[in-house]
């Protein structure tokens, strides 16, 4: 049985499919057609929601946080304990919501299907800023697709909903309600949602996920569900059993030490990118060019490690950065360099019931130099036809250390082990710069697809090794690169 908060209403659901998603939830269940499906694939946002969770912050203060999310690619059994708002829950009293008005008075809606979740992301946008800013609002809608290329009007209709001081709503107004409501059904042990020999399990603990994983070492662990949903919506394949890591909350926390930060594998990449930006900055710049922002409210690092992409965003980065993985089966863990987790096209170390716990990744060392680049075709919202990091560690003006590692060149993310042979011991110049950049070509041998040819990727990663160089001696990184040169 799960519970959670349809708006205001309280939902209990004991038998539903665990393969439906909130969207077709939503429409046919319980008839709400506002919700629009478009591609089923996280890539439109037609589908956007908004979910509130209860957060704890530092102090042990509970918060009300709302996200916008593609419901296409949510499963019913993620909304467990939470709070989940559709466009219908917008209008209240007769009056339309302000991110609602600010829509037809800008003519932000030309046709039906795309303006709801315009509309949501709005909503979300306008609940998590006080005074959001062209970048913001460009950032919240980078996730929604207006087909007649209508995105002036709807920007303008982002300035007046959201750029300014904003009104009170009737969630603002009912908020103390809401958060006693979730606390009345936080969950206090593992729930199951199932239908048939079909079922989803939500455990709350890292005892009782690794349990459930040994008693069930069939199941798919689902996280955010941004890939694994997509089984389901576009493959029309059934998973018989799923295990949601989502409300395991010693999974979705990031502590800092004094060495290394440690990251639960359930939290949403928003949350992770956030922290990761201020040790490296570089890894805050690539954020906005993953996904869009529902993808990365509900996407996981852990589900980004997890599904073994050769294209996924976040290994090159952290393999770069000398990161490792805990991986926990029953009650053992073992701690793997990231790196060699990744064996083989979607093959990993990782054992039968065994699954991330979570990674560490060592604090920003200043006499490093770390960059990170992604290649894709469009800015926003696009994979990776090559993602390429580099850390490089000079002194006296020879390189000492340096990492090189790239996505989208090789079957797994993968470090360049000849490119960081003509690096080390090497002086700090271009011509040693051009050698390692021939050293790449023994490294790699990529493949042509869709997304690139071969040839484009590796001139790409050859010449993002160049840009690495040539950015480390401008000006304006000038006292960080005297350090090391
Ligand atoms: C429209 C769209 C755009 C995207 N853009 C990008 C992009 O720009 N860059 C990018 O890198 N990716 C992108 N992705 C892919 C995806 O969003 C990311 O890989 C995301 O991080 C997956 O995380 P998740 O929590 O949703 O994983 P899920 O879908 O829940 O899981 C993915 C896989 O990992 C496994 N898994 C999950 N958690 C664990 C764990 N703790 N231990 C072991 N295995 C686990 C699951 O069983 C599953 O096999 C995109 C996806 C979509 C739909
Ligand atoms: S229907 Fe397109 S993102 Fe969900
Ligand atoms: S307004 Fe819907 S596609 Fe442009």
């Amino acid at each position: 049985m799960i519970q959670f908060l349809l708006n205001q209403t309280l939902k209990t659901e004991h038998a539903l499919d665990p393969n439906l998603t909130v969207l077709n939830y939503l429409r046919e269940h319980l008839h709400k057609s506002g919700t629009k499906e478009g591609c089923a694939s996280g890539d439109c946002g037609a589908c956007t929601v908004v979910v509130g969770e209860l957060t704890t912050d530092d102090d042990g203060q509970e918060h009300l946080s709302y996200r916008s999310l593609n419901a296409c690619l949510t499963f019913v059994a993620s909304l467990h304990g939470k709070q989940l708002i559709s466009v219908e829950d917008l209008k209240h009293r007769g009056e339309l919501h302000s991110v609602q008005k600010a829509m037809v008075e800008c003519h932000g809606s030309q046709c039906g299907f795309c303006t709801p979740g315009f509309v949501m992301s709005l909503f979300a946008l306008q609940k998590n800023s006080t005074c959001a800013d062209s970048a913001q609002a460009h950032e919240a809608l980078a996730g929604n697709l207006c087909r007649c290329t209508g995105y002036r009007p709807i920007l303008a209709a982002a300035e007046q909903a959201c750029g300014q001081q904003r009104p009170t709503d009737q969630f603002d107004a009912l908020k103390a309600q809401t958060i006693a409501r979730l606390k009345a059904i936080k969950p206090a042990q593992t729930a199951e949602l199932n239908s048939g020999d079909k079922r989803c399990l939500v455990p709350l603990t890292v005892a009782d996920l690794a349990d459930l994983y040994d008693a069930y070492p069939q199941a798919r662990l689902l996280a955010g569900g941004t890939d694994l949903a997509l089984e389901v919506t576009q493959f029309h394949r059934t998973l018989p059993v799923m295990i949601y890591v989502g409300n395991v909350a010693d999974m979705k926390k990031i502590e800092h030490f004094d060495d290394r930060l440690e990251i639960g594998a359930a939290t949403a990449l928003t949350d992770c990118y956030e922290a990761l930006s201020h040790e490296y900055p570089d890894i805050g710049e690539l954020l906005h060019r993953f996904a869009s922002l529902q993808i990365r409210n509900q996407g996981t690092l852990g589900g980004n490690i997890g599904n073994a992409s050769p294209i996924g965003d976040s290994p090159p980065l952290l393999i770069a950065l000398g990161a490792s993985i805990v991986l926990r089966k029953g009650k053992e863990t073992r701690t793997l360099a990231l790196e060699d987790y990744f064996i083989d096209y979607r093959v990993t170390a990782r054992q039968e019931s065994e699954f991330i716990e979570k990674i560490i990744l060592p604090k920003a060392n200043a006499k490093q130099a770390f960059r990170a680049y992604k290649v894709s075709k469009r800015l926003d919202d696009d994979i990776s036809a090559v993602c390429a990091a580099f850390r490089v560690q000079v002194e006296n003006g020879a390189i000492v250390d340096a990492r090189a590692a790239f996505g989208g060149m090789a079957a797994i993310p993968k470090r360049a082990a000849n490119c960081e042979k003509a690096l080390i011991g090497q002086p700090w110049t271009s011509a040693t710069v051009e050698r390692a950049c021939a050293a790449l070509a023994q490294d790699f041998t990529p493949l042509s697809d869709f997304r690139a040819t071969k040839e484009y990727r590796l001139l790409s990663a050859q010449n993002l090794l160049r840009k690495y160089f040539i950015e480390l001696q401008t000006p304006h990184i000038e006292t960080r690169v005297t350090d090391y040169v």
